[in-house]
């Protein structure tokens, strides 16, 4: 039974770009077929903790002998690592805050990263390789390449490193940017190019969900 990860990030319960992308992402995964299911946390809703000790990082076998970690939070990331490595794609919406990632997403990265469990360490241990992820940025300002702040988005090349190198995903990625064009009076003049980044976007997570739940 295929399965689908589907996170959202955005703090954003009503006009969020992100959570509408990847809700499209998750219609046409489902559309593919009644076997394939739909596994959602709303990273925002539901937030998760910070993690509790950074000898969670590690495996117990590769933590330090005094190391302690709390019962309820190694349950915690268990539980986090095992809804992972049971999907066979993922999909990721967030918005870029502060040019970085919302801390909630944060969170479940330093929660599911850990060496030797999800990524290479001492062992070739890489439980999610070769499967499909998308990540969904929904940026405020204008990043476009030319531009001084071209490389100001530190979410999507960070996401890109965790999940296609540490954890050796296929990953792509759509973002769009300008959705502050309708409040930012600096900005008004990109809401025409702001709306046609966003209908390309639509059709472009369509047709990658269409290409990941095919793949199985
Ligand atoms: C806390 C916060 C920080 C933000 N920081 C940035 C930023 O650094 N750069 C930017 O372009 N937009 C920034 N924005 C705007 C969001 O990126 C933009 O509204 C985006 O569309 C949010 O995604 P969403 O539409 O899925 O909610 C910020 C918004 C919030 C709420």
């Amino acid at each position: 039974m295929p399965t689908l990860l589907h996170l959202d990030s955005s703090a954003d319960l009503t006009n969020s770009r992100s959570r509408t992308l990847s809700a499209r992402f998750a219609e046409e995964w489902r559309a593919a077929g009644a076997d394939h299911t739909v596994r959602y946390r709303d990273l925002h809703r539901r937030q998760l903790p910070h993690l509790a000790d950074a000898a969670l990082h590690w495996p117990e076998r590769l933590r330090p002998d005094d190391a302690n970690p709390p019962a309820d939070a190694v349950t915690l990331q268990n539980e986090l690592i095992d809804e992972l490595t049971a999907a066979d794609a993922l999909v990721i919406g967030l918005g870029l805050y502060n040019y970085s990632m919302p801390s909630t997403l944060k969170a479940w990265i330093d929660h599911i990263h850990v060496p030797a469990v999800t990524a290479p360490f001492d062992v070739e241990v890489q439980p999610m390789a070769g499967k499909p992820a998308l990540i969904i940025t929904s940026r405020g300002a204008v990043y476009d390449v030319g531009t001084p702040t071209a490389d100001w988005d530190h979410a999507t090349p960070a996401l890109k490193i965790i999940l296609g190198e540490a954890l050796g995903m296929d990953v792509d990625a759509v973002t769009i940017s300008r959705t502050l064009a309708g409040r930012v009076p600096a900005l008004a003049a990109e809401a025409e190019r702001g709306k046609q980044e966003f209908d390309a976007a639509l059709e472009r997570v369509t047709e990658l969900a269409r290409r990941y739940a095919h793949k199985e």
